[in-house]
């Protein structure tokens, strides 16, 4: 069997719940302000799932889209990759529940870890797979539910207002023509600032050895994050890496015909296209809309810009994230 020479994305979907949250709506539980939210962040609304809906529901939905936009059935995965830092239980990881609700039994299924970051680090992985023959269609999502896991009290105003829900996903496979598709891809970890954004419990340092020793009050229980210092590193990080994958591949800063950031801060993204020159016709954000919806962010953004049409045969599209881990990555496709 000939193996592919290169994988590409070959349809992507997205889900978002209905119930859109704006910034006064949070306003009137937190002190806050809209003119805050969308001045700092570029927020205005964001969406919350119902009570009892999890994170693999919204996965399972973006799948289906996904795998139909790719011309495909379900029966045609043969691996499932998910990234959620909001699973619907501690353990075992969404891949299980996700693989069950799309009767998918069988096939290989896991987790990956990496926050923001996920969707870059499993499209690597899904390229792996496919590149050396593993496997034909890796179905690639990720999905967060961050609306049950944020801190509405003051003390964590500047995390909550900023997330949301949301899934997206891909179909990765073999490129139809060879030539199109991921031309490389970036990936940094720098563990020694991991706690500047980071939930502390329930990790095995921190889990109550009694569900009665630990109570909502408890920080541990909640995300933190210095804001200032990731906001910082983002720009620096997410700029250099597009540099380096740019380099890579023998193109200019001009080369990118669409840039995909990851929805973190809109500010984090114009700063990082302006080092770039790239101009508002060149980039895409949707966190206006829909927050920070972590591992899904991407996936959905690259679902919204190719159902606008914004994106064509032969573009240069790059894909970049950063969060927490320090985690980033960035990606370079001909579409
Ligand atoms: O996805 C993972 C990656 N995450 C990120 O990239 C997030 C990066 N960081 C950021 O986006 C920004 O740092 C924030 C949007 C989180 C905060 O913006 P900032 O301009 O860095 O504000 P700050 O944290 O320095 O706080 C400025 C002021 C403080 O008040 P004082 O000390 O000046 O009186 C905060 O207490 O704003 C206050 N503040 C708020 N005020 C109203 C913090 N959060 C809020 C809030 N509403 N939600």
């Amino acid at each position: 069997m000939e193996l592919p020479k290169r994988s590409h994305i070959l349809g992507a979907g997205f889900e978002l719940p209905r119930t859109v949250v704006t910034n006064d709506e949070l306003s009137a539980v937190l002190d806050t302000s809209d003119e805050w939210i969308h001045q700092r962040s570029g927020i205005r609304e964001r969406r919350y799932v119902d009570d009892g809906e999890g994170s693999s529901a919204l996965a399972e939905r973006a799948a289906r889209k996904a795998i139909a936009a790719a011309g495909l059935e379900p029966g045609d995965i043969d691996l499932l990759i998910c990234a959620t830092l909001s699973p619907d239980v501690d353990f075992p990881g969404n891949s299980s529940f996700i693989q069950q609700r799309l009767g998918l039994a069988g096939i290989l299924a896991f987790d990956v870890r990496n926050q923001c970051s996920s969707f870059l680090y499993m499209l690597s992985v899904a390229d792996q797979y496919v590149r050396t023959g593993g496997a034909r269609h890796v179905l690639v999502i990720g999905s967060e539910v961050h609306s049950s896991g944020i801190e509405y009290a003051d003390r964590s105003r500047h995390v909550t207002v900023l997330f949301g829900d949301g899934a997206g996903a891909v179909v990765v496979g073999a490129s139809p023509d060879g030539e199109r598709g991921l031309l490389t891809i970036n990936l940094h970890c720098e563990g020694a600032y991991a706690d500047k954004l980071c939930l502390l419990g329930p990790g095995s340092l921190r889990k109550p050895r009694l569900a009665l020793d630990w109570t909502p009050a408890d920080i541990y229980g909640w995300p933190q994050m210095d804001g200032r210092f990731v906001f910082r590193h983002a720009v620096k990080r997410m700029g250099e890496c597009i540099e380096e994958a740019l380099a890579v591949i023998g193109a200019s800063k001009d080369d990118i015909r669409m840039l995909l950031p990851h929805q973190a801060n809109l500010r984090i993204n114009q700063l990082v296209a302006m080092g770039l020159r790239i101009d508002d016709e060149r980039m895409a954000n949707n966190i206006e809309r829909y927050g920070n919806t972590t591992a899904a962010t991407i996936p959905i953004l690259l679902a919204e810009t190719l159902d606008a049409g914004r994106i064509h045969d032969n573009d240069l599209v790059c894909l970049a994230a950063f969060g927490s881990g320090f985690t980033w990555a960035a990606a370079l496709l001909r579409w």
